[in-house]
């Protein structure tokens, strides 16, 4: 069956990106001139899912704003004559079909996929989470809906992290007969932000899920797991006793943009392939004391 919808999950609170966070959803933080959620739903628009649901919470308006019309600012930019910047604003709205849901309280990322059962309906459906920014030559959402039109089920898109790292994820067990050539894999089973000790491998779930509608009554039937909330992870691990679940190792650099360190190195890195920016960018970071002071040290 056919993927046309995208669920994106934005209603968390954003608490490691404080102070910025206090009075804007996480999702409109800048990335070099875009908000993050742009390049999400970017991603998804160029898989071919337009049909977009945005589950938010308290306090996301901006989020709503931004996809929406703004016939203020297109009849300004109109009569001062910037047609280039006009384009840019109306390519925003234009991109997709967007339909929002509530998740009144943040009781967990499951509970907020579950929020989108009835616009998403009985059908297959992608989920993006706006945290992770994926860099690719052929967009992860894309790499993933070509494998699913080969083995159909639920795929969860995977990558290799340090052992140190694994408490920050949902880890996966593959099935060891089920090695499906290089990147795809049969998944046994997974477990939320395991301790290094009881994590069954190295390899960490990336916001990008293609799951079965059953997972919502899978998800209905999940109590609180890690950190006291209703986990996906916890509801893909039901999905499993009835359900081929796929892991699929994709090709590409994701960014974790909730953490600083990392949105900082993205901006970096983004703003470096752009043609407008990056040159002029590339010769500033050479000229830096600080970082030239290191060079020579070396
Ligand atoms: C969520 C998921 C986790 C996944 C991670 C990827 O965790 O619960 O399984 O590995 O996203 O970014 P969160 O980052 O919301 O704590």
């Amino acid at each position: 069956m056919k993927i046309r919808k995208a669920v994106f999950p934005a209603a968390g609170l954003g608490t490691r990106f404080l102070p910025a966070t206090k009075a804007q959803p996480k999702e409109m933080l800048t990335l070099v001139d875009k908000p993050i959620i742009q390049y999400v739903v970017e991603e998804a628009v160029q898989a071919g899912l337009d049909n977009i649901i945005l589950v938010t919470g308290r306090g996301k308006n901006a989020i709503e704003d931004h996809f929406d019309v703004s016939y203020e600012l297109e009849a300004i930019l109109t009569a001062r004559n910037k047609l280039d910047l006009l384009q840019q604003v109306r390519q925003i709205s234009d991109m997709i079909h967007v339909a929002y849901v509530r998740q009144k309280e943040a009781l967990g990322l499951g509970h907020a996929v579950l929020m989108a059962e009835t616009l998403v309906g009985e059908e297959p459906f992608a989920v993006f989470l706006g945290d992770d920014i994926i860099d690719a030559a052929v967009p992860c959402m894309k790499q993933m809906l070509d494998v699913y039109n080969t083995t159909g089920g639920s795929i969860l898109a995977v990558m290799e992290v340090e052992r140190e790292a694994v408490s920050r994820y949902g880890i996966i067990e593959i099935r060891k007969d089920a090695a499906n050539g290089g990147r795809v894999f049969r998944i046994r089973d997974m477990i939320e932000k395991p301790s290094p000790e009881d994590a069954p491998s190295r390899l960490a779930v990336i916001g990008r899920y293609i799951l079965s509608p059953a997972i919502f009554r899978a998800l209905e039937e999940t109590r609180p797991g890690a950190g006291g909330e209703i986990q996906l992870t916890d509801g893909i691990r039901h999905l499993l006793e009835t359900e081929r679940v796929y892991a699929f190792r994709f090709e590409g650099k994701r960014f974790d943009a909730g953490d600083k360190l990392e949105f900082l190195k993205a901006t970096v890195e983004f703003a470096l392939k752009r043609g407008d920016l990056g040159p002029a960018l590339r010769e500033y970071l050479r000229t830096l004391p600080c970082l030239n002071e290191k060079t020579s040290k070396s």
